[in-house]
């Protein structure tokens, strides 16, 4: 619910737990109060004044009150140049060379409903919105903050709109999404960091006086960093204290800051990253930033995760396959990488089916010249030597087996062995007359370009229209460089990185409103585009390039603060793994990649029996779980970053009645006693029978006893040398009687 009390003109946003809170103060500029725990009708005005401090000034109309000085003050969107010298959301230059906007209410309005943003990512869903409009003191530029409150997972999404009225153009140097201003101290920043095959890796970190960003300036959000951070109570564990997220619905350069001011104050800012980014804004234009989706928790962290899974389940994916069950799929990429036929990918397929297996994804070279990575990206047209008799013929009989088809595609990308770049040399991210960086030697397509956007949808469509292809993998294997647009002048270049994602999201909405009935999945060589602003597009993203089950334990942990599980492509692979070497047991596989879009990747010709017989059997495992994996609540058990020789996780049913318990070993030690676990979203009172993934049963226990006294997890027992028993994993039912 949104009040406005017209006496304080305060705003006061209510949640199921939690409220937002800004007032307009007496000069019109717009504060902050609070973001927490319910305020029952109460108002924070007056409460976390923060007094005078010498060096902090007035802006104009203050006159010499000191203690409303903009640089003491929480805001809702501070701007660079009037005064206040934290990190700032907005710089703008003004025709006349100004740089001091002086942002102050003009008026406001509740909309019944979840505007979309053009051509941009956002929630959607029943929903109010608040619309506040700012305007300079001096000149006509203003700024709309928009407020979406989704009430049940206390979400608030925030974005804004910079209008030019002023009668002349207009410079944005920065112009963020969002600003959150916190009247305390004493806060640690979570973040995601990590490299290529090993993403999203947690850091925590205490605040500090000064600046602690972690940002992304590779045209993409990256495997580095990802555009999503958490703030919370120096003492928050997964079940307790106060958590603030800020995620970002968008897919290039981006930035969060977060910092302790002189008052022990804190912010948080974030948005499209300013370096390199300016954006020339006509008289009468305006320019919309993401969306970013601020979460509260003051029950700690899992409930903060839970939060965010359901709210991009049910409010940012889309399209048919948002809520649908995804098909069970086998890649052939690290069965064949680029040495397959028609005849090689029907065999896969034949025997993926005949084990229960839905999907056959063909992956990287099926087109062109593509007989290994050097060559023919941007040729996307079927490679008839190695699919002879064309797509339909394999779609066709891949169909008979009754398997669906599915495709690689990298639609950014150009090689410069490619017919395609043969005839439009100057199609790539480039600046004539300089040389230009190769990576995993390819380029980057300028997708700011509608003609180069219209030339990469025309063959995909070619193809999706050719034949029956159920499914796209969406990949892009390298961040951009030489940042420059043959289509903007040299005063404008500064937008081409912004353009660009603009222009991969045109594409991929024209594809998929073309192609409804296909499932999208994601990737960036593995989760390098892990972000909300892609799940809009696609619901599934593959998750890393690294398939060690271990490694993945690492991976999926992170990834499960600010991502539902529904949202997580992972398959089992073979052994020892492509990746790192290890040897893990088959079962081990399964179960950890049963905690996402599960499927296969690994030549099926070279099991055994017994591991066959063990796919049949995870497929099926899988298919009764569905449900309770991709709609239960998720809870992490142990915290990964403390405990480090095995990792525990949860489904539980919304309603208590099911759960599913994982336990998974990631380092084997001599006489190690594992430690209690206990469960969660269980009903105290009722009884669980509690079997393992054998079917035998362990035991009945309410809920009450696995919740408050815990279950030891099993020991694991070593083996020397090392060998296919180690990293064994656990997995239980619980079923309520
Ligand atoms: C990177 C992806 O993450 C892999 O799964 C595979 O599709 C390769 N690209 C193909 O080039």
């Amino acid at each position: 619910m949104i009040f406005y009390d017209e006496k304080s003109r305060i705003f006061t946003l209510e949640t199921a737990h939690a409220a937002y809170q800004m007032r307009v103060d007496r000069y019109g500029f717009l504060r902050h109060l609070h973001f927490g725990e319910k305020l029952c009708g109460g108002s924070c005005e007056g409460l976390h004044t923060v007094g005078f401090m010498s060096f902090s000034p007035a802006a104009g109309e203050m006159g010499e009150d000191y203690v409303s000085s903009l640089d003491l003050a929480q805001l809702e969107y501070p701007v660079f140049g009037a005064g206040d010298y934290r990190s700032h959301c907005l710089s703008v230059v003004f025709a006349d060379g100004a740089r001091n906007p002086e942002l102050v209410y003009a008026s406001h309005r509740v909309i019944e409903e979840k505007p979309a943003l053009e051509g941009l990512p956002a929630l959607h869903g029943a929903c109010e919105t608040l619309e506040i409009t700012l305007r300079d003191r001096w000149a006509e530029l203003e700024v709309v903050l928009l407020y979406s409150v989704f009430e049940e997972y206390d979400a608030v999404a925030r974005s804004a709109r910079i209008v030019n009225r002023t009668g002349a153009p207009v410079k944005l140097d920065a112009a963020l999404s969002v600003c959150l201003d916190l009247p305390e101290s004493g806060f640690d920043l979570l973040h995601f960091h990590g490299r290529h095959a090993m993403e999203r890796l947690v850091e925590r970190t205490p605040l500090m006086h000064g600046k602690l960003c972690v940002d992304s300036v590779r045209g993409t959000s990256s495997h580095q960093q990802n555009p999503f951070v958490i703030l919370c109570d120096h003492a928050a564990t997964e079940e307790s204290g106060r958590c603030w997220g800020v995620s970002l619905l968008y897919s290039g350069n981006f930035t969060a800051c977060a910092e302790e001011d002189q008052a022990g104050t804190s912010r948080v800012t974030m948005g499209i990253n300013p370096a390199g980014f300016e954006w020339r804004l006509e008289d009468g234009e305006s320019f919309q930033t993401p969306e970013a989706a601020l979460v509260f928790s003051a029950e700690g962290l899992g409930a903060l995760s839970r939060r965010y899974h359901k709210l991009y389940r049910r409010n940012l994916c889309r399209g048919e396959w948002a809520r649908k069950q995804r098909p069970v799929l086998i890649n052939n990429w690290e069965a064949t990488y680029f040495d397959f036929d028609d005849e090689r990918l029907v065999r896969i397929a034949k025997a993926a089916g005949e084990l229960g297996v839905e999907m056959l994804v063909v992956d990287d070279g099926w087109f062109g010249s593509r007989f290994d990575d050097k060559r023919a990206l941007g040729d996307w047209i079927v490679n008839t030597e190695k699919v002879r008799g064309g797509m339909k013929s394999l779609a066709d009989r891949v169909n008979a087996l009754g398997m669906k088809l599915g495709l690689w595609f990298e639609p950014e990308m150009i090689s410069e062995d490619s017919d395609l770049c043969r005839a439009h040399p100057d199609w790539f991210l480039h600046v004539p007359g300089r040389g230009y960086s190769r990576c995993r030697q390819q380029l980057v397509l300028d997708m700011s370009r509608r003609e180069v956007r219209d030339a990469v949808h025309d063959m995909m469509a070619e193809v999706l229209s050719g034949a029956n292809i159920a499914y796209v993998k969406w990949d892009m294997n390298r961040h951009l460089t030489d940042v420059w647009s043959a289509d903007l002048p040299a005063d404008r270049q500064g937008e081409t990185a912004h353009r660009f994602v603009l222009g991969v999201y045109e594409l991929l909405e024209r594809m998929e409103s073309e192609f409804p009935h296909v499932l999208f999945e994601g990737c960036s060589g593995g989760g390098g585009r892990f972000d909300a602003g892609m799940l809009y597009y696609y619901p599934q993203i593959w998750c890393s390039d690294n398939t060690d089950a271990v490694e993945r334990l690492e991976i999926q942990y992170g990834t499960s603060f600010g991502y539902p599980v529904s949202a997580v492509g992972s398959h089992v692979s073979a052994c020892p793994n492509h990746q790192t070497g290890r040897t893990t047991p088959f079962h081990t596989r399964g179960v950890v990649a049963m905690s996402g879009t599960f499927g296969y990747e690994l030549d099926l010709a070279k099991l055994s029996d017994g591991e066959k017989e063990q796919v049949k059997e995870q497929v099926k495992r899988y298919h009764a779980l569905y449900s309770l994996i991709n709609d239960g609540d998720y809870y992490r058990l142990l915290d990964m970053t403390a405990q480090r020789e095995l990792s525990a996780w949860e489904f539980a049913a919304e309603d208590g009645s099911r759960a599913l318990l994982n336990i998974v070993y990631s380092h084997v030690r001599a006489n190690f006693v594992p430690p209690v676990i206990h469960l969660r979203g269980l009903t105290p009172d009722a009884s669980y029978r509690m079997t393992d993934d054998a079917g035998r049963e362990v035991g009945v226990f309410t809920g009450a006893v696995l919740m408050r006294a815990g279950f030891r997890a099993p020991r694991a027992e070593s083996s020397y040398p090392a060998g296919a028993n180690d990293y064994p994993a656990f997995q239980y039912d619980l079923v309520r009687l």
